[in-house]
This record gives C-alpha cells, sequence and structure tokens, in this order.
C-alpha cells in the first residue's frame, strides 16, 4: 500500500519552518486507515503486548483500534488537566513546543507488556516521555509503533534499546 499519497504535507503549520505531515486524509479512507491499523496489530502480536497506550490526541486513532481487535486495554496518556485522578507525569520537548505527560496513577500493572502506539515520531519527546511514566510504573515496554517517522529528527535514536515500528518514513 502506498500510505503517503494518502498524507497530505502542510507549510509552516503549526508554526513557520515546519511541515506538517496530516494524516487525516487518510483515516478518511475507510480501506486505508483499516490496512495501516492492521499493519499495526501485526507488529502488537509479533512483540507480545498486552495492553496499548497512546499519547494524546493522535496517538488515540491509532492506539484504541488495536487494543479493541486484541481484547486488551488501551491507557491514554494525557496533556496537563486533562485526568481526573491522581497521576504520574513527565515533561518533554517538541518540534513545536514543550508539555507535560500524564497517566493516572495505576492505570498500568507492574509487569504488563506495554505497546506504546502514537501517529508520528520526530524528535521522540513525547514517546520518550511515555517511556518513563510506563517504566516508572514497573511495566516492560516492548514496542514503539508509529504511522510516520521524521528521519532527520532522530526520535529513534532515543529509543534505540526498544523495537521500534514505523509505516511510513519522511527525510
Ligand atoms: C504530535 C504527534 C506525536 C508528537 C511527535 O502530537 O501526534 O504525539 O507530536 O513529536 P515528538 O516525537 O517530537 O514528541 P502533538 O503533541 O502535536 O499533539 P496532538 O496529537 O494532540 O496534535
Ligand atoms: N508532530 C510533531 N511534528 C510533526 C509534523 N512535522 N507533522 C505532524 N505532526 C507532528
Amino acid at each position: 500500500m502506498d500510505y503517503k499519497k494518502y498524507i497530505a504535507d502542510v507549510v509552516d503549520f503549526p508554526k513557520e519552518g515546519i511541515l506538517f505531515r496530516d494524516i487525516t486524509p487518510l483515516m478518511a479512507e475507510g480501506e486505508v486507515f483499516k490496512s495501516a491499523c492492521d499493519e499495526i496489530l501485526a507488529f502488537a502480536k509479533k512483540v507480545g503486548a498486552n495492553v496499548i497506550v497512546g499519547p494524546e490526541s493522535r496517538g488515540f486513532i491509532f492506539g484504541c483500534p488495536v487494543a479493541y481487535s486484541m481484547g486488551i486495554g488501551f491507557i491514554p496518556v494525557r496533556k496537563p488537566g486533562k485526568l481526573p485522578r491522581e497521576t504520574v507525569s513527565m515533561s518533554y520537548d517538541l518540534e513545536y513546543g514543550s508539555n507535560e505527560l500524564h497517566i493516572h496513577k495505576g492505570d498500568i500493572k507492574k509487569g504488563q507488556k506495554v505497546l506504546i502506539i502514537d501517529d508520528l515520531l520526530a524528535t521522540g519527546g513525547t514517546v520518550n516521555a511515555t517511556i518513563q511514566i510506563v517504566e516508572s510504573m514497573g511495566a516492560e515496554v516492548v514496542g514503539c509503533a508509529f504511522l510516520i517517522e521524521l528521519e532527520d529528527l532522530k526520535g529513534r535514536e532515543l529509543l534505540k534499546n526498544y523495537e521500534v515500528f514505523s509505516l511510513m518514513s519522511y527525510k
């Protein structure tokens, strides 16, 4: 499948100098969306994940269908002020800013095998902060899966100790 055909490139969004890779055309094509989710699902099975963790907000779009297909849980990673109960958090830098990520305390159990799913790997700040939170809860990160990898931002270097899967790569 030529997935790149379904990614819209948007210049200077959300800030000048950023080439934004918009996944919404891919999501709008049922067969293409299903095929992308199925490829991530195959990776989830290969690494033996028993829970999916997905960062807000685009990580939810691909993480939930995979968790549903496997009949396993989905744990949301959220930005500040969204989760109502006590959380574990970590701050991180983005290609266009910085923020903090949170997971509800107790949502991830010791020894669980976690697959982190997000739409895009850029600097790796988001996935790295997510890994720190997951591991601090005593779980094992068995893999990280993305639709898109922006190679030049070298996010993969932060993930050298983990199994990484991406459907598309851009230089
Ligand atoms: C985007 C994207 C990834 C992250 C990747 O999310 O969906 O989560 O940035 O960048 P990084 O590898 O440099 O951390 P964003 O924080 O823009 O939030 P959104 O999904 O709610 O738009
Ligand atoms: N998240 C971080 N960088 C991005 C980019 N260039 N396009 C889409 N989402 C992103």
